[in-house]
């Protein structure tokens, strides 16, 4: 099977790089610049870097479109594509059907959506082993993702078209979410007099370890702070801090407050008269 990318980005870069590892053959990368594909091919032994994507039409079976998710239809729709070939997008958002030009010309499609962040170029760095694929698409193509996902070290899930939307927002609350979290907290440092970088490094041992422990007890084994142990005075400082000093986080923290009272209600270790004064004291504010 000789693999084809277009686009050279984030995602083609590990992928490609994990691909060969894992005895691929890659065989071909085109890009909106000739640069750009030509620095990806390079990594890769045996792979050439092409004009345009109708050269990765002519020398590949296998190809991946990992250009942004808005420009994957467009792209698509360009060129006319053999017929038995396999055609695969890495969105999570959006399902096969955006693919359907290459359906007419006969092709097989499919998306194959890695759970993974890749926030640099360069490709390498980030692990693709011990994660989870998302596959929807052509049954044909689908068993030969299946067994990439597992030669890469991961494993498939298949979600549905219907549920992609919950599905991807399920990894956006787990990564943006969480970084979004993390300046917020890391911009609290700057009413304290330090910079927000400080505040980062202060705060990322906390991050490792609540990131272990969930994973190594559970969501509700892992939940600490003043919601979990009841401590409604600790909360009323909370929300009288922020009121002074950051109101605009302020429906951001009870929204979270809310959330962590019911996990640590699911977890019995708070007496229902402080888990009902804690409710009434977030709902107040909200
Ligand atoms: N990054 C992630 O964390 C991640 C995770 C999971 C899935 N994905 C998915 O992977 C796909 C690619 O994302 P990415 O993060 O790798 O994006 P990216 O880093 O922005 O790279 C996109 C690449 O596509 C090329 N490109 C743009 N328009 C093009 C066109 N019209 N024709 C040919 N090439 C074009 C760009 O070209 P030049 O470099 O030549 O300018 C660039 O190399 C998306 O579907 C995304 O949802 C990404």
């Amino acid at each position: 099977m000789k693999i084809g990318f277009i686009g050279a980005g984030r995602m083609a870069a590990t992928l490609a790089l994990g691909l060969a590892q894992s005895g691929y053959h890659i065989a071909a990368i085109a890009s909106r610049t000739h640069e750009s594909a030509q620095l990806l091919a390079e990594t890769i032994q045996g792979c050439q870097a092409k004009e345009n994507s109708l050269d990765i039409v002519r020398n590949c079976d296998f190809v991946f479109i990992t250009t942004p998710d808005d420009s994957i239809e467009a792209v698509v729709d360009q060129i006319h594509w053999r017929e038995g070939m396999s055609v695969v997008h890495c969105s999570g958002a959006k399902t096969s059907d955006i693919l359907k030009k290459a359906k007419t010309d006969g092709a097989h499609t499919a998306s194959f959506h890695p759970m993974q962040t890749f926030p640099k170029t360069g490709g390498g760095d980030t692990e693709l082993s011990g994660i989870s694929f998302a596959l929807e698409g052509d049954p044909l193509v689908l068993n030969k993702l299946k067994d990439m996902a597992s030669n890469l070290g991961g494993w498939s899930v298949e979600v549905s078209a219907e549920h992609r939307a919950i599905y991807h927002l399920s990894g956006f609350l787990a990564c943006g979410a969480v970084t979004t979290l993390i300046n917020q907290a890391s911009g609290l440092w700057e009413i304290l007099g330090y910079k927000r970088e400080y505040g980062l490094k202060v705060l990322l041992p906390l991050l490792k370890s609540t990131v272990a422990s969930i994973e190594n007890h559970g969501i509700a084994d892992s939940l600490t702070g003043p919601i979990s142990r009841g401590d409604i005075g600790t909360v009323e400082k909370h929300i009288e801090a922020l009121q002074q000093n950051a109101k605009s986080i302020l429906p951001l923290y009870k929204s979270l407050a809310s959330g962590a009272l019911t996990v640590a209600g699911q977890r019995n270790d708070i007496d229902q008269t402080s888990e009902k004064a804690l409710r009434t004291l977030l709902d107040d504010h909200i």
